[in-house]
């Protein structure tokens, strides 16, 4: 039995911290290893810089009825990653399928406001079964309370998501409100209803996987940022992620303080042969990417989500900056709904943190169809008019080869507010391509010719050397430059350099009404 005085104290404070944390390990531990899962607090230690992490409330206790777990299902803290601080959250699915309770809500919502307070990113680590069955209203409640620090916090601090085995109801929602989610391929899956109550609901049959696995989230919905291979390569991307955002909306993305060499490199001047003659071939725009970006590195986000447009982090002389970039390779790296929504939530991300936005532009226009109509394409195409429009962070845009009609104007165009804007000499800025305009233009023209096919060639040519060329919008300024694409590392990065001291502000307001 233990004495009294510190001596005894000490003692209880060692079985309480035995039973509340190592004991809790063990049981979580003999749970997740069988299933090639780490523990909630495992998953901590990887996240973070070795030795860092600070928990709190490992003491908390479950009040209600029945057994009175310590930490409630899920563990809470801070800690740093390279070097700068930011508070974590990550749920113990051992602990009644990682359901949110009270104390587990509680916990959340005081590291949240911690978080928040204190100006530092907020990273959770999920997986749990939603709203605690067991305790009522209360989870829903504190679900409730949650949201409401997701969306307050919403652009204020970075939060990001890691789903980490299987989420369902409010764990799910949590996780949407957030800047990034990852998940980790074959073992994550999120839903709000789960494949048991769709049988009960619809009869209809499907797998977890097929349901709300990592690739359905990635590829099809939209839902998911980053496919990860495992559970150490989330973690990773995670790290990744936070090394390109700033603290906090009122804070500087983290920088490195080094000149760029500006002299044109190999890489650059292979830049002016990657056009190819006809405007129909396709080349890959990660490769105009990974020239401008230093040691070419691109950290891509939603890469299986509307692949005809690209975006993701990069850095121009150490400084991070946003690629958005349409595909060729892809739909002819047209803008639909889903590249549309996609491009739009990358914009205002990087407005919201602070990120100048480097668009590349080769876009033949907006896809057209009734599927994109029906669906939807006006209202939700207009978000990226709306991001581009409202975003007040330096916006440097280059045109490589088409900018047609509407969506000219909506890629970063001067128009919308963008600072420096350059074509290639490759460029066709125009309302439309050559064949399409050839067609409407000459229509009479072309059926009463002799040689239609001969006539039409020459007028696309024509139309080509007069219309479809960068000069018309050099000449009124709506390019800055027109430049060779070797040159464009070097004007970019001269542009960006130029615009670090950029101060834009929306007119006052409560909030814009983006059409969602
Ligand atoms: C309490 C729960 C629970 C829950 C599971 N458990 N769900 N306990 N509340 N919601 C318990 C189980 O009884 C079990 O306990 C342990 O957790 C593991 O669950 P299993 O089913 O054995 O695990 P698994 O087969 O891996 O399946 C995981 C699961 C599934 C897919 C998450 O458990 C599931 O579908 N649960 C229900 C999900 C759900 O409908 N949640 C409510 C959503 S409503 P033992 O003791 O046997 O280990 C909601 C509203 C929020 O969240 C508001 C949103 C806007």
């Amino acid at each position: 039995m233990a004495s009294h005085g510190t001596a005894g104290t000490l003692a209880r404070l060692k079985e309480r911290v035995d039973e509340a944390v190592h004991a809790g390990e063990a049981r979580a531990a003999a749970r997740q290893h069988p299933k090639g899962r780490l523990t909630a607090r495992e998953r901590i230690g990887r996240l973070l810089d070795p030795g860092s992490f600070t928990e709190l409330d490992a003491l908390a206790r479950r009040r209600t009825e029945g057994e009175r777990v310590y930490g409630d299902g899920v563990v809470t803290g801070h800690g740093t990653i390279g070097g700068r601080p930011v508070c974590v959250f990550s749920q113990d699915f051992s602990v009644f399928g990682g359901s949110l309770g009270e104390v587990y809500g509680e916990k959340i919502c005081k590291v949240m406001d911690l978080a928040v307070r204190n100006g530092v990113p907020i990273i959770g680590i999920n997986e749990g079964a939603g709203a605690r069955i067991q305790e009522g209203v209360v989870s829903l409640g504190l679900y409730g309370e949650i949201f409401r620090r997701n969306i307050r916090a919403s652009g204020v601090i970075p939060q990001i998501s890691l789903i980490m085995g299987a989420c369902a109801g409010g764990h799910v929602y949590s996780p949407a409100l957030t800047d990034f989610t990852i998940m980790v391929d074959e073992s994550s899956h999120m839903f709000v209803t789960g494949p048991d109550v769709i049988k009960t609901v619809t009869g209809e049959d499907v797998t977890f996987e097929e349901l709300g696995g990592a690739r359905v989230h990635n590829g099809r919905s939209g839902t998911a940022h980053y496919l990860a291979g495992d559970e150490n390569d989330a973690l990773d991307y995670a790290r990744a992620l936070l090394s390109y955002l700033p603290q906090n909306n009122l804070d500087e993305p983290p920088h490195a303080e080094f000149e760029a060499d500006l002299e044109l490199s190999a890489e650059d001047l292979a830049l002016d042969a990657l056009v190819p003659d006809s405007p129909n071939q396709p080349y890959d725009m990660h490769t105009v990417i990974a020239a401008l970006l230093d040691d070419g590195e691109f950290l891509e986000v939603q890469a299986l989500f509307a692949p005809n447009i690209l975006v993701g982090f990069g850095r121009i002389e150490g400084r991070p900056v946003g690629v958005v970039a349409n595909q060729p390779m892809r739909l002819a790296g047209t803008l639909d709904i889903d590249a549309s929504e996609k491009a739009a939530r990358f914009v205002r991300t990087c407005d919201a943190f602070n990120i100048p936005v480097l668009t590349l532009v080769d876009v033949p226009g907006f896809l057209p169809g009734t599927e994109q109509e029906w669906n939807g394409i006006i209202r939700r195409g207009a978000k990226l008019l709306y991001a581009y429009g409202e975003a007040t962070v330096p916006l440097v845009t280059v045109i490589t080869r088409k900018a047609y009609g509407g969506a000219y104007d909506v890629m970063g165009s001067k128009h919308l507010g963008a600072d420096v804007n350059l074509a290639w000499s490759t460029a066709q800025i125009a309302v439309m391509g050559a064949q399409g305009a050839v067609n409407i233009l000459h229509r009479r023209r072309l059926a009463a010719a002799e040689r239609p096919d001969e006539l039409r060639a020459e007028l696309v040519r024509e139309y080509e050397d007069t219309l479809a060329t960068p000069y018309l919008a050099a000449e009124r300024g709506y390019v800055d430059a027109v430049i060779a694409p070797s040159e464009t590392r070097r004007e970019v990065v001269r542009a960006l350099r130029l615009l670090r001291g950029k101060r834009d502000a929306l007119p006052p307001k409560k909030h814009g009404n983006i059409p969602l």
